[in-house]
């Protein structure tokens, strides 16, 4: 579910080529992480692309600190994304590990009461609950009519292996099919406490330059919390969706 391809100091044009193999690149719907200069590049930094360090009160770094909960990339478009191709350009020497849950495993393990919860269930995914997890920089009306909120089954069937996972993005689950909001937060928190367990999890500790390669289809991920003063640019291109998400 996860590739690591160590020590690969490849330049952005190059690691788009390499995604390109795997069909087409998302380009980011918002300005403020797309990259000016190559916009299928999303750039998961606290340093500009003129190289300063930001503040740790800059926007950006607040949206960014929401990657420490699990999510699922592009869980909110209609036809979510196959997988991600992830370079460590500059790295943190601590925290800023990328941790990866399998969610197959998580499901097959998921207590009984939890399993009828979840099962022919759909959960509402919506890019602009980022806003209302934490105040960030607002989105225009282009970007918010671009990403309108979307339903996705919560137990999927992976379209190439047939395999069944557990399919939540808690930063971006807004509401839960015939529940209550109050009902709807507490299911997705109680299966956000779940998956975080080390029997589900790869722990990826970064070097320079090592490449990773994800499917979105089955995993979650989350970022450990790292010092803001210290600099960090990752690199990230998001191979696009081909089909909608199928109930299994
Ligand atoms: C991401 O959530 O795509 C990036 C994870 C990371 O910053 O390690």
């Amino acid at each position: 579910m996860v590739l690591v391809f160590p020590d690969q100091p490849v330049s952005d044009e190059a690691l788009l080529a390499f995604g390109r193999h795997f069909g087409e690149l998302e380009v980011f719907h918002q300005d403020i992480i797309r990259s000016k200069r190559l916009p299928e590049i999303f750039r998961v930094s606290n340093v500009d692309e003129d190289g300063n360090l930001m503040a740790p009160n800059d926007p950006v770094q607040h949206q960014i600190s929401l990657a420490r909960r699990w999510h699922t990339d592009s869980s909110y478009r209609e036809k979510p994304s196959v997988g991600s191709l992830l370079h460590g350009v500059e790295v943190t020497e601590e925290g800023g590990e990328t941790m990866f849950a399998n969610m197959a495993a998580v499901l097959r393990a998921l207590p009984a009461d939890l399993r009828r919860e979840v099962e022919g269930r759909r959960a509402r995914h919506d890019f602009e609950n980022l806003h209302r997890l934490k105040p960030l920089k607002p989105l225009t009306d282009e970007e918010r009519a671009r990403m309108p909120p979307v339903w996705q089954p919560m137990v999927r069937r992976h379209p190439e292996t047939g395999q069944a996972s557990l399919y939540i993005s808690p930063i971006y689950n807004d509401a839960v099919e015939g529940m209550d909001p109050q009902g709807a937060a507490a299911l997705v928190e109680r299966l956000e406490a779940f998956i975080d367990d080390e029997r589900f999890i790869y722990r990826h500790r970064w070097r320079p330059h090592d490449v990773l390669l994800w499917d979105n289809r089955c995993t979650t991920h989350r970022v450990t919390p790292y010092n803001p003063a210290h600099r960090r640019i990752m690199h990230r291109t998001t191979i696009a969706g081909r089909d909608r998400v199928e109930a299994a």
